[in-house]
C-alpha cells in the first residue's frame, strides 16, 4: 500500500517539532521545512529510526517572495502525491508599526501569508484531482482579535490565516480534502523570543501551554477535519466568548417567560 507523505514547515522548534512525530507514528513519510538544517537532520534520522519511516528535510527561508514555487519545486522532486500540507511556519514582531523595521515587515508578510497561501495553492489541485488531503493552517488566538496594538502585523496576519482557511475549506466541501485552522493561545516556544516579545504581559500573566499539547489539539482536530481548533479551554473562551450573543439569549428568555403559561 502507498504510504502517506505530510510536509510540515517550521519543524526544526516549537509547535512544528512537536507535531513531526504524531504524524511519524501513524506512519507518514515526512518533509521536514525550516531554515536550520542541522535541527532538521537531526529530528529527521530520529524519527526515521524510531518509527520506520522516511524523513527527508529541505532548508530554505520561507520569507523570501519566490520561496513557494521554490519549495514546492523541492517537494515535488521528493514526493509529488502529499497527502497532508501543515503551514506551520511563521513569526511575529513586537513594536509599533511606525517604528517597525521596514524588512521584518515584509519578511512577516512573505512568511505568515504569501508562502501559506501559495503553498496551499500548489498543493492543492493534486489533493482534489485523487480526491483526498488534509491541510492544517497554523493560525493563532491572535485571528479572532480586532487588532494588536504593538503586534498589528502579526494579528492582522493571523486573521488572514483563519479568514483564508475558512473560505476555502468552504469551497473545498465534497472535494475529499479538508482544511483546519489551528489558532493557539500563548504557547512555550521559540516564538516570543523571535518576535522580541519576552517583555509583554501577555506571555507571563498566564501560564503559556506546552507547544507538546498545541500540536497533539491540532493533529486530532485535523484527524477529524475540523474547522477551527482552539487548544485549551481558557483560549476558547477568549476567542469565542466575544462572540456569545447575549442580546440573543435574553430574546429568547424573555419570548419563554412572556408566553402564556401551559
Ligand atoms: N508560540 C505562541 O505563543 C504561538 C501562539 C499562536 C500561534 N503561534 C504560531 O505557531 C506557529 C509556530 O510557532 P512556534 O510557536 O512553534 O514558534 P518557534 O518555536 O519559533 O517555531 C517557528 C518555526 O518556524 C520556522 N521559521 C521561522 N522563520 C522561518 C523562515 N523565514 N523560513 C522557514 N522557516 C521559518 C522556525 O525554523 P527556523 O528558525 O529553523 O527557520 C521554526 O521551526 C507560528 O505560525 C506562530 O505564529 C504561536
Amino acid at each position: 500500500m502507498k504510504r502517506k507523505t505530510a510536509v510540515i514547515t517550521g519543524a526544526s522548534a516549537g509547535i512544528g517539532m512537536e507535531l513531526a512525530p504524531l504524524f511519524a507514528a501513524r506512519g507518514y513519510d515526512l518533509i521536514l521545512v525550516a531554515r536550520r538544517g542541522e535541527l532538521l537532520q537531526k529530528l529527521a534520522d530520529d524519527l526515521g529510526r524510531m518509527y520506520a519511516i522516511t524523513a527527508n528535510f529541505i532548508v530554505m527561508d520561507l520569507a523570501q517572495p519566490s520561496a513557494a514555487a521554490e519549495l514546492w519545486r523541492a517537494i515535488a522532486a521528493i514526493a509529488p502525491d502529499i497527502d497532508v500540507l501543515v503551514n506551520n511556519a511563521g513569526v511575529g514582531d513586537a513594536g509599533d508599526f511606525a517604528a517597525e523595521a521596514p524588512e521584518l515587515i515584509e519578511r512577516m508578510l512573505h512568511l505568515n501569508i504569501a508562502t501559506l497561501t501559495m503553498l496551499t495553492r500548489f498543493v492543492l489541485p493534486g489533493m482534489v484531482a485523487r480526491g483526498h488531503g488534509k491541510i492544517l493552517n497554523v493560525a493563532s488566538l491572535a485571528g479572532f482579535q480586532p487588532g494588536g496594538p504593538g503586534m498589528a502585523v502579526y494579528f492582522a496576519s493571523k486573521s488572514y490565516v483563519l479568514s483564508f482557511s475558512r473560505g476555502i475549506r468552504r469551497e473545498l466541501r465534497g472535494s475529499g480534502v479538508s482544511v483546519t485552522a489551528l489558532c493557539p493561545g500563548p504557547t512555550r516556544s521559540g516564538f516570543e523570543a523571535a518576535a522580541r516579545a519576552q517583555h509583554m504581559r501577555l506571555f507571563h500573566w498566564r501560564k503559556p501551554m506546552e507547544a507538546r499539547d498545541v500540536a497533539h489539539a491540532g493533529f486530532e482536530g485535523m484527524q477529524r477535519r475540523c474547522g477551527v481548533v482552539v487548544p485549551g479551554l481558557f483560549n476558547r473562551l477568549l476567542a469565542f466568548g466575544p462572540r456569545i450573543d447575549f442580546a440573543g439569549i435574553a430574546l429568547e428568555v424573555n419570548r419563554f417567560l412572556l408566553a402564556a403559561r401551559r
